[in-house]
């Protein structure tokens, strides 16, 4: 078969992999993803596929990106299913690390991204994780030097972090953010949507229609401030505990107030259960 989908698991072999490619001038594209994949990381798969001839896609449940108390341990791991998906769309390389291998004893070394990494969104909630998401970025970077590496909007502050970092060290790579997949009430793909009950999902849309709603009325004059008081208490009475929901400059992630400031995004993280959900939206 011309297309067989090649699965490598240390260092050596992923370059040995790369290295005909280079020789070929083969652009190559990677896709950095923590597996369970699902239709979120198969747009990214796509828009790699149509940007790059060779497509390089990751799967690594990254525990430098966990608190201790984070569901590093239950995230759900499906490496089997996800090799058939990748194999299916005609992936060219899974690479796909062991912690060891990523993470050798006396590994002793670590991004500390600031500017959108401290931009109080997720970096509040989750202090770990954008360190440990630049970290392991930085490093996938390295082991296969992409031309093109693609990221989801859905994460919005750590597509901002990867950027910058990028640009800051110098990464000879391109980010690309790619837009939202929901299902079709509206709710943002994620591989932690599993956890919801039956019941939480019926509420859990709800998260995507208050995003629409305030960035219409905000684009139609309303002041922004205004239209996310009432949705922060809209959002707390379908049963969320919020943890923000904030109008931020849609590049460096610094508060604004209108979008007369600059391009605005709005931001939302909640949790419903135990279950923590994340959305965004542009003004
Ligand atoms: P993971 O959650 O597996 O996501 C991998 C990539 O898929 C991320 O860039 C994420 O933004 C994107 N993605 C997830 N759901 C999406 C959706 N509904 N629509 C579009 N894109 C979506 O994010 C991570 O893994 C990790 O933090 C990682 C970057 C791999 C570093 O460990």
């Amino acid at each position: 078969m011309a297309n067989r989908l090649k699965v490598v698991r240390t260092v050596a072999p992923l370059r040995r992999a790369l290295e005909p490619y280079r020789r070929r001038g083969d652009r190559i594209a990677l896709i950095p993803t923590m597996g369970a994949l699902h239709r979120g990381h198969m747009a990214l798969v796509q828009e790699a596929q149509r940007r790059a001839r060779r497509v390089v896609v990751s799967i690594f449940v990254n525990p430098t990106q966990f608190a201790p108390h984070e569901d590093f341990d239950s995230y759900p791991r499906r490496f089997a299913a996800d090799i058939i998906a990748l194999r299916e769309a005609k992936i060219d390389l899974a690479w796909v690390p062991s912690v060891g291998a990523m993470y050798p004893d006396g590994f002793a070394t670590r991004i500390a991204p600031e500017g959108p990494a401290k931009a109080g969104l997720e970096d509040e909630f989750r202090p770990h994780f954008l360190g440990g998401v630049a970290t392991v970025v930085a490093k996938l970077l390295t082991q296969v030097s992409p031309d093109l590496a693609f990221f989801g909007q859905k994460d919005y502050q750590q597509l901002r972090v990867v950027t910058q970092m990028a640009k800051d060290l110098d990464l000879p790579v391109k980010i690309i953010g790619v837009p939202t997949v929901r299902e079709p009430d509206g709710l943002a793909l994620s591989s932690r949507n599993a956890y919801l009950s039956a019941a939480e999902r019926t509420v859990a849309p709800m998260l995507h229609r208050v995003l629409k709603s305030c960035a219409n009325r905000i684009k139609n004059g309303e002041i922004a401030d205004r239209v996310l008081n009432v949705a922060r208490i809209e959002i707390d009475v379908a049963g969320f505990k919020l943890d923000y929901l904030e109008a931020r400059h849609a590049l460096t992630l610094a508060p604004i107030s209108s979008p007369k400031d600059g391009p605005m995004r709005l931001l939302v993280a909640a949790k419903l259960g135990k279950t923590r959900l994340i959305d965004n939206i542009a003004v």
